[in-house]
């Protein structure tokens, strides 16, 4: 199903839906600087928008949320804010889950969680576990994850299936790596949205971007609220996206 075959009415006018959305939460920092707060309280507002966002995208019919919660190279960061976003990571996943329930959400974690404390990787596991039934929303959590790496071990895949002999070198394909990226099984981001200001991708979901529509806010992160989210999915409804045809094309297929 393309994007434009779910379309919901909103205020008489006719609101594609994006079947994917991906999104950068940028600003958590800069709005607990704004109040004088450490930037914990910052993440632990941005909790509040995730919560509002997610709801949004399960009301609208939304297949699939993919948020950016920590890059690969968010081990950069002090070794105490690392510690306190996996925290409140542990906390929202332990305590959402009736929340996750209620509006038939399907949580997923993407990324390379094997470097994460046991801890974490066991409440992942059992919330992934406890939603793997729901056939709503895919709410994909990107935790230490980055499109580089994404792709590296697709590759790497990829190679071993060479070296077995299950695949020639000749036989490769767009679609053979596709296949082993992380969320082979869900359509492309139509809309990626990145909040804060900021228009940069920061190796977040790169070859699934190919053909997405790209939208900047510069609310931060904590501000992103439901009215905010309403305006990024109509700029998306007024794009034209042409997938390499023309205009004229795109025009003829759909009348
Ligand atoms: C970027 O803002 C935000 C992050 C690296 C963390 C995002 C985490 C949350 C929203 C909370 C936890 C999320 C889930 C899904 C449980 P920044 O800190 O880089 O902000 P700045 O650019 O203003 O410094």
């Amino acid at each position: 199903m393309g994007a434009n075959d779910s379309q919901s009415a909103d205020q008489g006018q006719i609101i594609t839906i994006p079947r994917h959305v991906a999104i950068i939460m940028d600003g958590n920092g800069r709005w607990a600087k704004n109040r004088n707060s450490p930037r914990h309280v910052g993440h632990r507002a941005g909790v509040e928008s995730v919560r509002t966002i997610v709801e949004a995208c399960a009301k609208k019919g939304v297949q699939a949320l993919t948020l950016f919660a920590f890059s690969s190279e968010n081990w950069k960061r002090p070794k105490k804010e690392v510690g306190l976003l996996f925290d409140l990571f542990m906390i929202v996943l332990q305590r959402d889950i009736k929340r996750l329930k209620k509006n038939n959400v399907c949580l997923r974690v993407i990324g390379d969680k094997t470097a994460f404390p046991k801890k974490l990787q066991e409440c992942i596991r059992m919330a992934e576990e406890k939603t793997a039934g729901n056939s709503g929303l895919v709410l994909q959590i990107a935790a230490n994850y980055g499109g580089r790496w994404d792709i590296t071990q697709a590759a790497r895949k990829v190679a071993e299936k060479i070296k077995s002999g299950e695949l020639q070198p000749g036989d490769i394909t767009e679609a053979t790596l596709n296949a082993e990226l992380s969320f082979a099984d869900l359509p492309d981001p139509d809309l990626f949205i990145r909040t804060g200001g900021e228009q940069r991708i920061s190796n977040f979901v790169l070859w699934q971007l190919a053909y997405s529509e790209f939208y900047f806010s510069d609310r931060l992160w904590p501000d992103f609220d439901a009215a905010a989210f309403d305006l990024a999915i109509q700029a998306f409804s007024q794009r034209e996206r042409r997938f390499g045809k023309t205009s004229e094309q795109i025009r003829t297929i759909k009348n």
